[in-house]
Formats: C-alpha cells, sequence, structure tokens
C-alpha cells in the first residue's frame, strides 16, 4: 500500500488523489470543495469548530485543508509519506497531517475524536486492511461519534486481494459486518452523483454512529501483507498515467508528461504505450537520438512488438544509421505474421535506406575533378 501510493504521488499527488478528467489545479481545488461540502451537508448536524475530527486516508489533505476552516482540530493520517509531505507543502505547517502505519490508529486513543471521515479510501483496501480499520475507527470514536466514509454498496466485486487501486463493492450485508467490529450502527447512504461505467454503479456516502461494543476479537492485519501490485491494478495505473501524460503534454508540460511516461514505463517495462508516446515527444523537439535510444530500450524489453522495430528501423535511417535500420528492418520480417501496414512502413523505410549508396554514387560521380 505504502510503496502503491507513494509511487503515485510522485507522480502527481494532486491528480492521484482526486482524478479529474480535466487533471489540472483548478479541477482538483473545484473537487475538494465539492466534496467537502458534501461531506459536510450529509451529517446529521453540523461538527461543531471543538469537534475533534480525523480525516482517514488523507493523501496530500484535498478535504483535510477546506474541513480545517470548519473544524480546526482536525488531523489528517494516510499510509503513505510521500503524500504527507506533498500536502505538508501545499499546505504548510498549519494543518496537521501526518504519516500512519496503513494497518491500524494505534497513535490515537480509545474515544479521541466525535468525527472520523474517508473518501476514496475503503474502496481500494485490501479486504482485510479494511476491516481491521472498522474496528479501529469504533475504537478511536466516542460513543455516539459519527464515521462518514465513501464507499460501494451493491453487488459485490471483489478484485485480487492485494489490489490497491481498483474499485471493491461490498454486499449491504458485508457493509454490516464490517460496521459490527467497529460497534458501528448503519444511519443511511447517500448516493454520490457519478456512475462508474464498467460497474454501472454509483458510489454512496454511509453514515455510521459508534453505538455498541467493538467486536471482541480484533480483526488482524499484517502490516506488509500488500506485495507487488496485482495485474488489474498495474494496468489500471498504467491507463491512468498515460492518461495524465497525454494531458500534460496538451498543456505543454513536455517535461512532467516525460516524467510520468517514464514511471508508467517502471510500472510496466514490458508496454510499449508510454514508450511511443515518449520517443514521440522527442522526435517532436528534434532529439531523433533521444527516441532512437527509447525505442532501443523498447526492443528489448518487448521484443514481440513489431512498431518496435520499424520505429527504430526508421529513427536509424534517419540518423543515417544505415546498418542498425537494417537489421531492425530484418528482425520485424522475422516476426510472425507483421501487421500490413506496418509492413507497407516497412517497405518505405527499406526504399530510403536502398536510395542512399545511389545518391552517394550520383554524388561521387559528379563531384567535380580538382
Ligand atoms: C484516492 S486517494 C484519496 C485521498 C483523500 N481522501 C482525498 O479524497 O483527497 C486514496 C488515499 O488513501 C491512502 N491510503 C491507501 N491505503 C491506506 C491505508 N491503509 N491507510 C491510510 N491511508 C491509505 C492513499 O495513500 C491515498 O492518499
Amino acid at each position: 500500500m505504502r510503496l502503491d501510493w507513494d509511487r503515485r504521488a510522485r507522480v502527481d499527488a494532486r491528480y492521484w488523489v482526486s482524478a479529474t478528467e480535466e487533471a489540472t489545479q483548478a479541477s482538483y481545488l473545484d473537487s475538494a470543495e465539492r466534496d467537502a461540502a458534501a461531506l459536510i451537508e450529509g451529517l446529521p448536524a453540523p461538527p461543531s469548530p471543538e469537534a475533534r475530527v480525523l480525516d482517514l486516508g488523507c493523501g496530500c489533505g484535498r478535504l483535510t485543508a477546506p474541513l480545517s476552516a470548519r473544524c480546526p482540530q482536525i488531523i489528517g493520517v494516510d499510509v503513505s509519506a510521500e503524500m504527507i509531505a506533498q500536502g505538508r507543502a501545499i499546505y504548510g505547517e498549519g494543518l496537521d497531517l501526518r504519516p500512519c502505519s496503513g494497518v491500524d490508529l494505534a497513535e490515537f486513543e480509545a474515544g479521541a475524536f466525535d468525527l472520523v471521515f474517508s473518501y476514496s479510501v475503503f474502496p481500494h483496501l485490501p479486504p482485510e486492511v479494511a476491516a481491521a480499520y472498522f474496528y479501529e475507527v469504533g475504537r478511536v470514536l466516542r460513543l455516539g461519534g459519527l464515521f462518514r466514509l465513501q464507499f460501494w454498496v451493491g453487488p459485490a466485486h471483489r478484485p485480487a486481494e492485494n489490489d490497491t487501486l481498483s474499485i471493491r463493492v461490498y454486499t449491504p450485508q458485508q457493509l454490516e459486518d464490517l460496521a459490527a467490529l467497529g460497534g458501528l450502527r448503519v444511519l443511511g447512504l447517500e448516493e454520490i452523483d457519478y456512475r462508474d461505467p464498467i460497474l454501472d454503479l454509483c458510489p454512496v456516502w454511509v453514515n455510521l454512529e459508534r453505538v455498541d461494543p467493538l467486536a471482541p476479537v480484533a480483526p488482524l492485519a499484517s502490516r506488509g501483507a500488500v506485495g507487488a501490485p496485482s495485474d488489474d491494478e498495474r494496468g489500471l495505473e498504467y491507463s491512468l498515467q498515460m492518461y495524465l501524460a497525454m494531458r500534460q503534454a496538451d498543456r505543454g508540460e513536455i517535461h512532467a508528461a516525460e516524467a510520468t511516461l517514464s514511471e508508467a514505463i517502471q510500472l510496466a517495462p514490458d508496454r510499449l504505450e508510454a514508450y511511443v508516446q515518449w520517443a514521440t515527444h522527442r522526435i517532436e523537439a528534434g532529439d531523433l537520438m533521444g527516441a532512437l535510444k527509447l525505442i532501443r530500450e523498447l526492443n528489448e524489453r518487448n521484443a514481440a512488438a513489431p512498431i518496435g522495430w520499424i520505429y527504430r528501423a526508421r529513427l536509424a535511417e534517419a540518423l543515417d544509421l544505415d546498418k542498425e535500420a537494417s537489421r531492425a528492418l530484418a528482425r520485424f520480417h522475422r516476426l510472425p505474421q507483421p501487421p500490413e501496414d506496418l509492413a507497407q512502413e516497412a517497405a518505405s523505410v527499406a526504399e530510403a535506406l536502398d536510395s542512399k549508396p545511389k545518391t552517394r554514387r550520383k554524388l561521387k560521380r559528379g563531384k567535380p575533378s580538382a
């Protein structure tokens, strides 16, 4: 969890916490205002300025910051030290943001809070961590205290256990079972105005109240439980990074776009989209050698991708590295069933290579004698 979210935060914390379509600073701030307002409006009663509030999984403080104006005694905790560092850099010392273990709230005493809230955190948590946290939230809430969280309730949807990005959907019964761990009672659910096109479902805000004793045995979640990202998680993260890089490039932030593409490559080195996109930026900047180096790396990592060999041949030919270009074409032709459009491209590179010696011969013939 920590490594996953640190990695995401390193690229662009604001994008990864708000995931707005525009991926801009303005859309980040808009999302903060909208979500903080919905958080307050849905509470049974407005929180008093003395309320002790915990923002669980606060990221870089997107919601902690606007809520601190109403509830100065707010603390944000997050498993990602990188998110916390960036939040502190954005909002300064006035906002109390702290790294946490990612599985418990051991640093807080029982009954330390009147209100705990959590936005866009629990649906991404491995189920054993979600269970441990429901217990912990109940423990740190005073009796009568409230827990308000964003969640998905509907037909069960369970990505791989170690996935920290894909959305999990819990059934109403599973929500009740989780609530019981923390001695919490579900007060109600409100739909959030966003429909996920794949799940065909809207997320909900859930209000819970601490009314009962905690479960007799605390659920266990081991600290290092989550290892390498699952395949789905990697695929989802890769596409979100590609999307961010595209938006950055649209805004002319080529340096940032290339840094994002570099992170995407580290995440899935055998995928070609980030290499191709990055090489395209290099070509547009007139840096053909930079583009060729990237494509050479792609060839090493994914020798079966036909487009890699065509790009290599084209770039090498343009840089007059004719032997490299010919070898790349040969590798392309040895691939099983290379796509037709790329075969045409290969023919055009071959033609360009063929014409070179002739040009040189012509030049030699036409060279004036001394
Ligand atoms: C999509 S972001 C949302 C951040 C913030 N709640 C907001 O709405 O801006 C999810 C956040 O949950 C944090 N997170 C993930 N797993 C966590 C865990 N086990 N404990 C605490 N924070 C966690 C991540 O580091 C990340 O900052």
